[in-house]
């Protein structure tokens, strides 16, 4: 509910009992950051640090935690808890995500799988009817599509484990909670993003009395939005850690919320939620080492495989986005997509072919597939073989400290606002990530994407995702951070911007900002951004491509460390997005 600030400061003002609480203005009077359109095509450049995120305050939270001794992980914990405040539509406590987070000094990197788990009471065919057939408003509109939120378990055991140890979880929490309480500005990205989806919200009382104006009224620009039970949700977990969302009041508020849109969760599923550590997938690409997220996500795979297939073509001199370079790219995502389908699932669940699906050998066979000249058409791309080399909803942000520690962290509800459900009395817009399951073998999901057995529905298990969060390391050293929403785009689109740095040698705000192409197997269409000149276009019908123009891909936060220099670049195909160093 959008309030005056004043109304529930006194309420919060009761349960913080000690807290020191911040000044009301903090937030809204912050300097203007350096943000993303500022630099189209130069980076933001600073000496010590640097978070790059698509919500500018939540940035300038991360960069305050820096700036007060924090390491990497400490200002990611706080930029995320407070984006569940100021974008509500990715940012998240009721979705789940994935976590790299690099330590300079032991020269290792982690991740950490905070992905949505299915109840357990969750079968096979929860999502079909009885005729066997995908009902797609279960699993995206209904509470059967809410996997049990892994953020807050994620977040605290990042923080325990790889936080400085200078400031304590509840402080990284309470800049989220002080938002919540005293409200945020109503403009830009929160405005536009609750316009878009402003059907799927209404249908849910408990979200409509959080997202409007007491008489019922649409909020409008300069409105302050309070959000007064996610500020005690935040309390909870302020003082009592994970147990404050898992346990008690705030998780039998979330069963609730869930089984009365019809879904199966119970308080055990919350209680038993664990996030956990992976190993990272590795790969190289022209002396680079590539290091990002394993299954349950396809992303760090699909990424190797795909800059593995690139290596055996020379993509600087084919050039930039020239109808060659897109062509190639093109062949080799359909064949990635093709491997998605079929392989890839919960790690706990199936075995994953991780070490074939990237290996330069198979890539090789891949590569020998490609016509350099003719598009493939899909229904003639079967997967490939890798077993025999086996030995506009999502959020990504970008954080580098002084000492070189960082973290690349995408976090997501699936749909913009997710389920559009928020559990009543908590403030906890709840996810419909379980349509990132393969419902059924030729069944696509919400993003087009099919898939088999390795990823359908199962008690207890994660589904497949496309979330990225990758590092690139030269000469042993960290280089690049980056990552990026934008469902199944979100593997090309990182791509993309490897590419662009590493074959074509553009800085970050360059290659963040360079026209983006996608193809994902089905439907058998190239998707391109605006601005892909006319003439290339051509040329690339020319060889057998059906070519789609599309508004913007992805929302790339970047970082990468030039010499002594951090330079970072925040997308400015969404509005509210910073790069803020310091
Ligand atoms: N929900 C989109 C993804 O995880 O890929």
């Amino acid at each position: 509910m959008a309030q005056q600030v004043g109304q529930l400061k006194a309420f919060i003002l009761g349960l913080c009992g000690a807290l020191v609480l911040a000044p009301v203005a903090q937030a809204q009077t912050a300097a203007e950051p350096v943000v993303a359109g500022y630099a189209r095509t130069l980076p933001v450049v600073a000496k010590n640090g640097m978070v790059v995120a698509q919500e500018a305050e939540a940035a300038r939270i991360g960069v305050d935690v820096l700036k007060r001794g924090g390491n990497a992980v400490d200002a990611a914990v706080a930029t995320a808890f407070a984006m569940a405040v100021t974008l509500p539509r990715a940012g998240n406590l009721g979705g789940g995500g994935f976590m790299l987070v690099h330590l300079a000094s032991q020269k290792k990197t982690i991740a950490i799988d905070y992905r949505e788990v299915a109840p357990a009471a969750m079968t096979k065919e929860i999502f079909l009817d009885a005729a066997g057939k995908f009902v797609p408003e279960k699993a995206q509109a209904s509470g059967l599509g809410v996997g049990v939120p892994g953020t807050v378990a994620g977040l605290y055991l990042a923080h325990q484990k790889y936080g400085s140890g200078k400031i304590e979880f509840g402080e990284l929490v309470r800049p989220a909670m002080l938002l919540a309480r005293d409200g945020i500005v109503a403009r830009g990205d929160l405005l536009t993003s609750l316009q878009e989806v402003k059907a799927r919200l209404d249908k849910w009382p408990a979200t409509r009395a959080v997202f409007q104006n007491k008489d019922g009224s649409a909020l409008r620009e300069g409105d302050i939005l309070v959000q007064a039970d996610l500020a005690t949700t935040l309390w909870r977990i302020f003082q009592r850690g994970p147990q404050g969302f898992y346990e008690g009041e705030t998780a039998e508020r979330i069963v609730n919320a869930v089984r009365n849109a019809g879904g199966i969760m119970g308080t055990d599923d919350l209680r038993d939620y664990k996030a956990v550590e992976r190993e990272v997938v590795r790969g190289t690409y022209r002396g680079r080492e590539i290091v990002s997220m394993p299954p349950p996500s396809s992303g760090g795979v699909h990424i190797v495989q795909l800059l593995n297939i690139l290596e055996g073509y020379d993509l600087k001199k084919s050039g930039a986005n020239s109808a060659q370079t897109i062509h190639l790219m093109t062949e080799a995502m359909k064949l990635a997509y093709a491997d998605r389908e079929k392989y890839l699932g919960d790690p706990d669940f199936v075995k994953n072919p991780v070490t074939g699906l990237t290996s330069k050998k198979y890539a090789d066979d891949l590569r020998k597939r490609i016509d350099p000249e003719r598009a493939t058409p899909s229904k003639d791309i079967r997967a490939g073989d890798p077993l025999p080399y086996e030995s506009d909803q999502t959020t990504h942000f970008s954080v580098i400290d002084k000492d070189g520690n960082a973290v690349a962290n995408t976090y997501t509800l699936n749909f913009s606002y997710g389920l559009g459900l928020i559990a009543a009395g908590t403030g906890i817009m709840l996810n419909n990530e379980l349509d990132d399951f393969a419902a059924t073998v030729g069944a696509p999901n919400a993003f087009g994407l099919m898939g088999g057995d390795a990823n359908a529905p199962g008690a207890r298990k994660r589904p497949l995702s496309s979330m990225s969060p990758t590092m690139v390391f030269k000469d042993g050293q960290l280089d690049l951070i980056t990552g990026s929403p934008g469902g199944s785009r979100i593997i090309t689109t990182v791509l993309q911007v490897i590419s662009n740095i590493i074959d074509h040698g553009m800085n970050v705000a360059e290659a963040s900002e360079a026209v983006r192409v996608h193809h994902q197997l089905y439907p058998d269409e190239l998707r391109v951004e605006r601005g892909l000149s006319p003439d290339t276009i051509s040329l690339l019908e020319k060889k057998g491509h059906t070519v789609r123009e599309q508004k913007a891909m992805g929302s790339t936060q970047t970082i990468q460390r030039v010499n002594d220099e951090i330079q970072g670049a925040a997308d400015t195909r969404q509005t509210g997005t910073a790069a803020i160093g310091y």
